[in-house]
């Protein structure tokens, strides 16, 4: 992926951006691609391929509902039969169509991360796990509890992708709003490894021995710029994109 980030390449992507996202959603954008750096460099993932899919994660988003579809089957792109059924993440699916076709992306890994950050899966990787969190927790999100969920993803990547899955997925059960089957295996795992890891944790601060949390920096020092809690200012998050997104 290193060879595939050229001045040009970054140009013609930030024009892709500019012509066909609103200006919020240019804002969300990249302030999801520099969580998503951020959290790669943390946890050694290739930085170009989380700046990758996180440029391209919501590219398709605007194109309506319909259009969206159509681009897909014009694609020729694999759709999972269990999506069909949800245009809310319909985006995800041409966004991967397009990071394939126009900006010649040919990494499995980022392709999947692109199709898979609304949903998040059971069997996620850190480059999707990091994709995912990047579109909940950037920085124009404001939400309570969202200062905590920075802070945790720099030292414990997945308890913060499964507290991500699970706040995400209690607000689609508050709504009323159906599952989509992935979300649900996500969500499910999700629960299981927090139920896990836990009592771990509980033990090993008892024992004044370190538990999980920061075991994976892998002798890197966490940035703690972050704010601990929220912006105390009321919150659109909920309202944002993160069902959808
Ligand atoms: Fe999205
Ligand atoms: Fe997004």
């Amino acid at each position: 992926m290193k060879d595939w980030l050229t001045a040009r390449r970054l140009d013609s992507l930030y024009t892709a951006l500019q012509q066909r996202l609103s200006p919020h959603r240019v804002l969300h954008t990249l302030g999801a691609s520099q969580m998503a750096v951020r959290l790669a460099a943390v946890w050694d993932v290739d930085p170009h391929e989380a700046l990758a899919a996180a440029l391209l994660h919501d590219i398709g988003k605007e194109i309506d509902g319909e259009d969206q579809w159509a681009r897909i089957a014009r694609a020729g792109v694999e759709v999972d039969p269990e999506d069909r059924d949800f245009p809310g993440i319909w985006h995800a699916i041409l966004g991967e169509a397009i990071a394939k076709e126009e900006f010649e992306i040919a990494s499995p890994r980022v392709l999947r991360a692109i199709r898979l950050h609304p949903t998040g899966d059971d069997n996620a990787g850190d480059l999707e796990r990091i994709v995912y969190l990047a579109d909940y927790i950037e920085p124009a999100r404001c939400f309570e509890g969202v200062g905590e969920l920075r802070l945790l993803a720099e030292t414990d990547l997945t308890a913060a992708y499964d507290k991500a899955v699970i706040r995400k997925t209690n607000h689609i059960l508050q709504g009323n709003k159906r599952r989509h089957p992935r979300s649900k295996r996500a969500r499910l795992a999700a629960e299981q490894r927090l139920r896990r890891s836990e009592p771990e944790k509980t033990a090993a601060a008892g024992e004044g021995r370190r538990g999980r949390v920061g075991s994976r920096l892998r002798g890197k020092t966490a940035w703690r710029t972050w704010p601990a809690t929220e912006p105390s200012r009321p919150t659109s998050h909920d309202s944002g994109e993160h069902q959808r997104s």
